[in-house]
């Protein structure tokens, strides 16, 4: 008994002489409250909580911004951006090379389709629209070739474009700046860097198509349809050069402007009849042009009987083949026209050819 009371002793005298001070426990809730009343000093709980408040606040604005992406998105992010679908459907989640940390924004288009028109234009569009690193804009702008529209300025332009990551091809096409005056020097102080692609096809099958389409315009509107021949030839049994779709095939007179502004190796030339015949391997030239990797495979193209075109093999499209005004059939000419027009365009094609550095099989 007594050996346990000098223990008690002992014990409180270490007590009173330690130089920490400890509080008398009770119960538990005593216990708990002493814990915060003392183990955490009041100035350092307030520190504490104000550290929590602006940890949950960017915790919050770090969430928003990512939901957000085409807002402000940045690389903390990428963890939670696996795909993304653009707004015509495309989904680039397979391009390995995708920085996800860039923002969506509507750019200057770095490339144009100039022309020349119904040279196949929209397919080569259409075609180029399958690649992940290109956005594309489905309507013709007539931005540069217009005065109106061109006095808007470029960010109206700019607004015109889809949104876009930094690492996409914006391409804008409107064939008729091609054969326009004012749009060379327009682009080029837009980007005097930008790239140009140029389709052109055989110049008398490219005239019987403009021709048809004019035709077509006519008919719907129940206006007189005047036959080819009698459009083409003047009253002095010439190649009539005052009707727009005869000049629009003379195509070296319009490309010399171009050069004017223009390197030549800033302008592709696309073979819209090979285009037409076998699309893979044009397409595959117009990749490594843009400085884009090969991703629009063979085997997305098939020919269509029904059609008398190629179409695209891709799940997402709702038309595999291009709309009813793309590949009309053209009316019967006059063989001895027909003849008289090879002869005139020939020369014509010549001065082209030199102009470009490149030939083409035309009659
Ligand atoms: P036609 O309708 O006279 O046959 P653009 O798009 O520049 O107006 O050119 C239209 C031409 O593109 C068509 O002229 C057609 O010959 C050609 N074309 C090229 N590929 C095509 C495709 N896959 N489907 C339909 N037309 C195509």
């Amino acid at each position: 008994m007594s050996s346990v009371s000098n223990e008690e002793n002992n014990l409180s005298d270490w007590f009173t002489n330690s130089t920490v001070s400890y509080t008398r426990l009770r119960n538990i809730s005593d216990w708990s409250h002493s814990l915060l009343k003392y183990q955490i000093p009041k100035s350092v709980r307030r520190k504490l909580l104000i550290i929590l408040f602006i940890l949950i606040v960017c915790f919050t604005l770090m969430i928003y911004s990512c939901v957000n992406c085409y807002v402000n998105c940045t690389s903390v992010c990428t963890f939670t951006k696996p795909s993304y679908i653009l707004a015509d459907g495309k989904n680039v989640s397979h391009n390995v090379n995708a920085s996800y940390d860039q923002h969506m924004s509507r750019r200057l288009p770095q490339c144009i389709i100039i022309g020349v028109r119904k040279a196949g234009t929209r397919a080569l569009l259409e075609y180029l629209n399958i690649h992940p690193d290109i956005v594309v804009t489905s309507k013709e702008q007539h931005f540069f070739n217009t005065d109106d529209r061109y006095s808007l300025g470029l960010e109206y332009y700019r607004n015109q474009m889809p949104l876009s990551f930094s690492h996409q091809i914006t391409i804008e096409k409107t064939p008729a700046y091609f054969t326009d005056l004012m749009s060379q020097e327009r682009i080029y102080r837009m980007n005097s860097s930008i790239r140009l692609l140029l389709i052109i096809r055989d110049p008398v099958v490219r005239l019987v198509s403009d021709y048809t389409q004019l035709m077509y315009g006519k008919k719907v509107k129940n206006k007189h349809v005047i036959a080819l021949e009698d459009l083409i030839i003047d009253r002095n049994g010439d190649i009539d050069l005052d009707y727009k779709p005869i000049q629009r095939s003379i195509y070296y007179h319009y490309f010399i402007n171009w050069l004017e502004f223009f390197r030549r190796d800033q302008i592709h030339i696309v073979d819209g009849d090979k285009l037409i015949s076998n699309p893979y391997p044009e397409i595959n030239e117009v990749e490594s042009f843009l400085g884009l990797g090969h991703r629009i495979s063979k085997d997305l193209f098939y020919y269509n009987a029904s059609k008398g075109f190629f179409c695209v093999n891709l799940d997402k499209l709702d038309n595999p083949c291009l709309g009813e005004s793309k590949g009309r059939p053209h009316p019967e000419v006059d063989p001895d026209i027909l003849t008289e027009l090879y002869d005139f365009y020939r020369p014509r094609n010549k001065m082209f050819f030199e102009l470009a550095n490149k030939s083409f099989d035309w009659p």
